[in-house]
């Protein structure tokens, strides 16, 4: 597996290979990150995984300075996964400032879910990633649906500047107990720990009201809200039945207008958000 920092160095040696499928990732990797590593593996000729802790992201007051940080182990897992090649760039590499050009996403997309309390962070996301794709160039590039909110932005973003690359949508790992794997779950103590997987006990609440016939959002909604209000530790930030693509908030859910929605939760335990959600229709991500 070959390390690059430096983004020239980088373009120089993918110039002219075909069949690149990209993994952006912050570290502090988990089996979340190697199952996009393993689906990239398995469908290209060269993987390039690239671990950037990206300021741009996070807003004051947020994780960035504690964000987890892992180098060795996340270089091992990466090695193990068959990537070809790991890119570590820096802020300085990356030459990012306060004043660069940045890739602001639709307001109708970052006003809901986490974007109403995280102002920026996706401008951030869409703005590296940009950058990320513009220096790889790859063929495909992989992110999980865990972050719904991150795909749906992106999968628009890629669309609106018609930046050629194609889009690949991997399921949500999960630990034993339904919590969705995070690298922000190392922040959990033990008894957080045993509390977390309730916000997906709660989503999987609503899945059963509406594998019996709830369809109306508002009760599958309340569904989820009525599970978690049982735990005080949880403190909810939203729960919100949208759109799958455009993200707009849905008033009705039909199974026959094929509409994909999803349900999504962010909750704080003690000061760590996490946040999970659901398909409705059941779908794999693609
Ligand atoms: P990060 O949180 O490190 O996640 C990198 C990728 O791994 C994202 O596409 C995320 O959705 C995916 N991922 C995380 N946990 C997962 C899980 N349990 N199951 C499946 N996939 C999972 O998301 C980011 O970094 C950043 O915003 C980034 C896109 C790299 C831009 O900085």
């Amino acid at each position: 597996m070959e390390i690059f920092t430096a983004p020239q160095e980088l373009r120089d040696y993918l110039r002219g290979r075909s069949g690149i499928g990209f993994v952006p990732t912050m570290g502090a990797l988990h089996q979340g990150h190697a199952s996009l590593i393993a689906r990239a593996r398995s469908e290209c000729p060269m993987v390039v995984v690239s671990i950037f802790v990206n300021p741009l992201q996070f807003g004051p007051g947020e994780d960035l300075n504690r964000y987890p940080r892992s180098p060795e182990m996340d270089w091992q897992l990466c090695r193990a996964g068959g990537a070809d090649v790991l890119f570590c760039p820096t802020a300085e590499t990356l030459a990012l400032s306060a004043s660069m050009t940045q890739v602001v996403p639709p307001l109708s997309m970052t006003s809901v879910l986490c974007g109403r309390s995280r102002p920026g962070h996706f401008t951030g996301v869409s703005t590296i990633v940009v950058k990320l794709l513009e220096i790889v160039h790859p063929q495909r590039v992989y992110l999980g649906q865990k972050d719904g909110q991150q795909v749906a932005i992106l999968r628009r973003v890629l669309a609106d500047l018609h930046l050629e690359v194609d889009l690949r949508v991997c399921p949500t790992v999960r630990l034993p107990s339904g919590l969705a794997m995070s690298s922000r779950n190392q922040y959990l103590s033990a008894a957080e720990l045993a509390i977390a997987p309730e916000l997906y006990k709660g989503l999987q609440a609503a899945r059963v009201a509406f594998d019996r016939g709830t369809m109306d959002p508002a009760k599958l909604i309340e569904a989820v809200q009525l599970h978690v209000a049982q735990f005080p530790a949880l403190t909810v930030d939203y729960v919100e039945l949208v759109d799958a693509i455009s993200l707009s908030p849905l008033t009705e859910l039909s199974l026959t207008t094929g509409i994909l929605a999803i349900l999504a939760i962010a909750a704080k335990i003690g000061s760590t958000r996490l946040i999970d959600n659901l398909l409705l229709p059941y779908a794999s991500p693609t």
